[in-house]
């Protein structure tokens, strides 16, 4: 027998109901990196809309939430001849129409910008701004660390890396340099060949570790999620396979139709826009084994082995597993919008496809046999872009002859816009005498219990470039690996003589081509 305790602490604790413990983390806890290295960030093309409307603004919030380092400073160039006064005045309207309208905050962050001109034909202006980097070096103990972000239209890469390079801007920790690091947004060539000349030509000046490639999609905290998700929890990953999944869907459409930038869409189309990178970033991130360390490399390894799997699509049979559209007109809210051909700046008979819809498969262990459809559109009935895991049904239905009802298979759905959810559909009895099945959602909203800063992709991958880390960007293998698979399709679609017949018109507005749905069964 077990002798009496007459502790009434012993008592108490005996009694309370049997709760498993609190295991969290408070989400406040780990909010901000600790900002890196004092440096300077030199945008190029600082007068461009990608400045205005991405870059000031992302790094304005940084500054509010103590992102920054202590010394910091922002070197904008570009080739009109303006003062700093000039230059800073644009930037505060930059952000007073991107809703940034702290004036007591703005006067101490407009006193860390600068500007110089600087024109690519003209070697000397990359000479003064050398100098001018040495002298506020000097002067704000910025250390010689820099950043070159590229907000420049891609055709002019080349020249201004090899321009940075050519003034010995590129050469880290020698001069008066610290480290040196550029940034560039895609597209990273339109084709393999032009993806490997834009990387020789910046190999030139820059070794890999100093290249961030930009992915807006790979910086968004749903996305980066999808990883802690799979590999923080032990209840997802054995059943992440061949064996439960029917298949995943991963959609990112939108209502948006081609804007203002029919001159860079003409030429490259949704597989070139959203394939080539965001959707093979999404596939990739979802698809990868569990690195042995959450690090930049390794991550970017376990990726490349994704892309190494992917099965070559049969350009003789493109319809069976790809379906391409381009919009019509439509209404998009209720409002007329006008087709993509209409659109300013597009070709009358344009072909250029506008929506596409992908089967790929994967030769590997993990996912022989599991569809993984992609799909990406422009002028849809709405924004969404997520992942989907369908799992398969139950193998043997217990409930089939009481029943009578068929049940459904689970699904997970990683909702990264609109909604930052991560939601789980599973059966159910319905309450009540009668007995009967029903599916219900089990929801985390990202959100949730979280109070600290919401920041932009453009921040988060400024952070990360600060502070070294190329987890969240590009390595030249990837854009490499990608273009290999990409090329024939393109080829294919873009040269043979029934372009029209892969074409399928689609009303804007609307749920996008109709052969699309048709795919997915077969
Ligand atoms: C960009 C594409 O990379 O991504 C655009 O060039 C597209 O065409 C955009 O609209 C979508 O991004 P997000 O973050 O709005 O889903």
């Amino acid at each position: 027998m077990q002798p009496k305790n007459n502790d009434p602490e012993v008592t108490r604790k005996a009694m309370a109901p049997v709760r498993a413990p609190d295991l969290g983390l408070d989400a406040q806890e780990c909010v901000m990196p600790e900002p890196g290295d004092p440096c300077t960030i030199v945008i190029l093309g600082a007068t461009g809309d990608l400045t205005s409307r991405k870059l000031m603004p992302a790094l304005f919030d940084l500054y509010l939430n103590q992102g920054l380092p202590d010394h910091f400073l922002i070197v904008g160039c570009g080739r009109i001849d303006i003062d700093r006064q000039e230059f800073s005045a644009k930037m505060q309207t930059a952000l007073k129409n991107a809703g940034a309208n702290d004036e007591d905050r703005w006067r101490h962050f407009a006193a860390m910008l600068h500007y110089c001109r600087t024109d690519f034909e003209d070697p000397d202006t990359f000479k003064n701004l050398v100098q001018l980097l040495r002298d506020l070096d000097e002067k704000f103990n910025t250390g010689g660390n820099r950043i070159f972000y590229m907000a420049l239209p891609p055709s002019v890469f080349p020249s201004a890396a090899r321009m940075i390079g050519q003034v010995g801007l590129a050469d880290e920790n020698q001069n008066g340099n610290g480290w040196s690091r550029i940034v560039l947004e895609k597209p990273f060539g339109t084709d393999l060949k032009s993806a490997r000349e834009l990387d020789s030509s910046l190999a030139r000046d820059f070794s890999e570790h100093q290249i961030f490639r930009i992915d807006h999609y790979l910086a968004k905290e749903t996305v980066q999620n999808v990883l802690m998700l799979r590999f923080a929890n032990s209840l997802f990953e054995p059943i992440w396979n061949r064996r439960y999944v029917e298949y995943v869907a991963i959609t990112a459409i939108e209502e948006l139709g081609v804007e203002n930038r029919a001159g860079y869409y003409e030429q490259s189309g949704v597989l070139r826009d959203m394939f080539q990178n965001h959707m093979m970033q999404l596939l990739a991130m979802t698809a990868m084994e569990p690195p042995s360390r959450f690090e930049a490399d390794q991550v970017r390894d376990e990726k490349i082995k994704v892309f190494r799997a992917l099965r070559p699509f049969r350009v003789d049979r493109l319809e069976e597993n790809l379906v391409l559209g381009q919009y019509s007109a439509g209404k998009v809210d209720g409002k007329p919008v006008p087709a993509y051909r209409e659109e300013s700046g597009v070709a009358a008979n344009s072909l250029t496809p506008t929506f596409a819809m992908m089967k790929v498969y994967l030769d590997n262990w993990r996912w022989q046999g599991v569809p993984f459809y992609l799909t990406s559109g422009k002028r849809l009935d709405q924004k969404l872009t997520e992942i989907a895991i369908q799992f398969k049904r139950v193998p043997h239905s217990m409930f089939r002859h009481t029943l009578e009802a068929s049940i459904a298979a689970n699904r997970l759905i990683l909702g990264i816009y609109p909604e930052e959810t991560i939601n789980l559909k599973f059966q159910t009895k319905n309450p009540g005498a009668v007995v009967c099945l029903r599916t219900v959602t089990m929801d985390f909203h990202y959100q949730q219990n979280y109070s600290g800063p919401e920041l932009d992709a453009y921040a988060r991958a400024l952070i990360d470039c600060m502070l070294g880390d190329q987890m969240l960007f590009w390595r030249q293998d990837a854009v490499e690996l990608c273009w290999k698979f990409l090329e024939p399709i393109l080829n294919r679609c873009e040269t043979c003589d029934d372009q029209t017949e892969l074409l399928q018109f689609y009303e804007a507005g609307g749920k996008g081509p109709e052969a699309a749905a048709k795919i997915q069964k077969t």
